[in-house]
């Protein structure tokens, strides 16, 4: 029988500071973020001191409000459950700290969570999702390829050699003077010229499951200067006036991305038949566009596809009680030594 169990998740990896209260039977009763996108947003990029500083700040409020909006008090938790890796050390401290504190006080148990598990899981807070399936994830930080066997039970098919896929969208974003984070930016001027390809960037090989992004960045680069639409020697973009040199751009980056996952996934599909869906999480799966190209891939593979909503696409504090709540089923407990990693 299912030991029942309410699990305060707490997450501070990077730069959100998140939490959120997860039952068992019930679900999630509540999920509460303050993003600092705006505090990073001059900078093109996370500030590492700008970020733990936010997070000393807002711990506090974001925990409560997320206790207060799941109609709980401390006392009700059982368990709390915090990000310990990877991420930021800064802000992971601040996640860490705070949890062992008010557990400590509390008398409750503690457990540390894996960030990239949070997102692995995400997909199954709100669908129930045959066990073997395929798993990309794909943020700022990270992206992966898992085949997920069960809870807690998974295997890294590929990962990046360099930067992520939302690292490449923030990354060429920066270069053409667009907002951070580049994501929604590109897919909404991506959209305006309907997702067409005008310059067919490298896909690279892919023989392996492993992906690479810097070299789609480097190849960006150089035909903006091809284009004389970038001075490589004073690192300034040169055509701010011209939306279509930006909306092709962006529309040909986004497809691009778009085949490179599609690729890798048709890849380990061949190499796991036995995968009985494919779900895709994390920041970059908020993107319209790529759910429905890897949604069309499932279909012709007669597969399921799932993609959390929203709020559970980019870092948020229910992934971490989710898995928190299926490591306490377990007895997974960890001790007052949990550390940063
Ligand atoms: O999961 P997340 O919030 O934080 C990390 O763990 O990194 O992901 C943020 C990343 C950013 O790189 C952002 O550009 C990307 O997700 N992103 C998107 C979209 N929305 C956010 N990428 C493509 N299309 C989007 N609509
Ligand atoms: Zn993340």
């Amino acid at each position: 029988m299912q030991k029942k169990f309410t699990v305060l998740g707490i997450e501070t990896s990077c730069d959100e500071t998140a939490a959120a209260v997860y039952q068992t039977k019930r679900g999630i009763l509540s999920n509460t973020i303050y993003s600092q996108i705006d505090l990073h947003k001059n900078f093109g990029g996370v500030v590492p001191e700008l970020a733990s500083r936010s997070q000393i700040e807002k711990i506090n409020p974001v925990v409560q409000q997320a206790l207060d909006q799941a109609h709980i008090t401390l006392d009700d938790v059982d368990v709390v459950a915090v990000t310990n890796k990877p991420g930021l050390p800064g802000s992971l401290l601040v996640g860490l700290c705070f949890a062992k504190s008010i557990a400590w006080a509390k008398n409750k148990n503690i457990i540390g969570v894996n960030h990239l598990e949070g997102h692995v899981y995400s997909a199954m807070i709100e669908h129930d999702i045959p066990f073997p399936h395929l798993c990309l994830t794909a943020s700022g930080g990270h992206t992966s390829l898992y085949l997920i066997k069960n809870f807690g039970d998974y295997e890294v098919l590929g990962e990046t050699l360099d930067d992520a896929a939302g690292e490449a969208f923030d990354k060429i974003a920066r270069l053409m003077n667009l907002p951070y984070p580049g994501g929604p930016v590109i897919e909404k001027l991506a959209q305006e010229v309907d997702f067409k390809d005008y310059f067919n960037y490298p896909r690279g090989k892919g023989k392996t499951l492993n992906f690479s992004f810097s070299g789609l960045k480097t190849a960006v680069l150089y035909d903006l200067v091809d284009k004389n639409a970038y001075d490589m020697h004073n690192k300034m973009f040169l055509k701010d006036k011209d939306e279509t040199l930006k909306k092709s751009v962006s529309s040909s980056l986004l497809v691009c991305i778009a085949d490179i996952f599609e690729q890798k996934l048709t890849l380990a599909l061949k190499q796991y038949p036995q995968a009985k869906a494919i779900t895709f999480a994390g920041g970059v799966a908020c993107n319209k566009y790529i759910c429905n190209r890897l949604q069309s891939l499932a279909s012709k593979n007669n597969l399921p596809f799932f993609t959390p909503s929203r709020q559970y696409c980019t870092d948020n504090g229910a992934m971490i009680a989710f898995v928190g709540h299926y490591k306490a089923q377990k007895g997974l407990f960890d001790c007052w030594d949990l550390d940063i990693e």
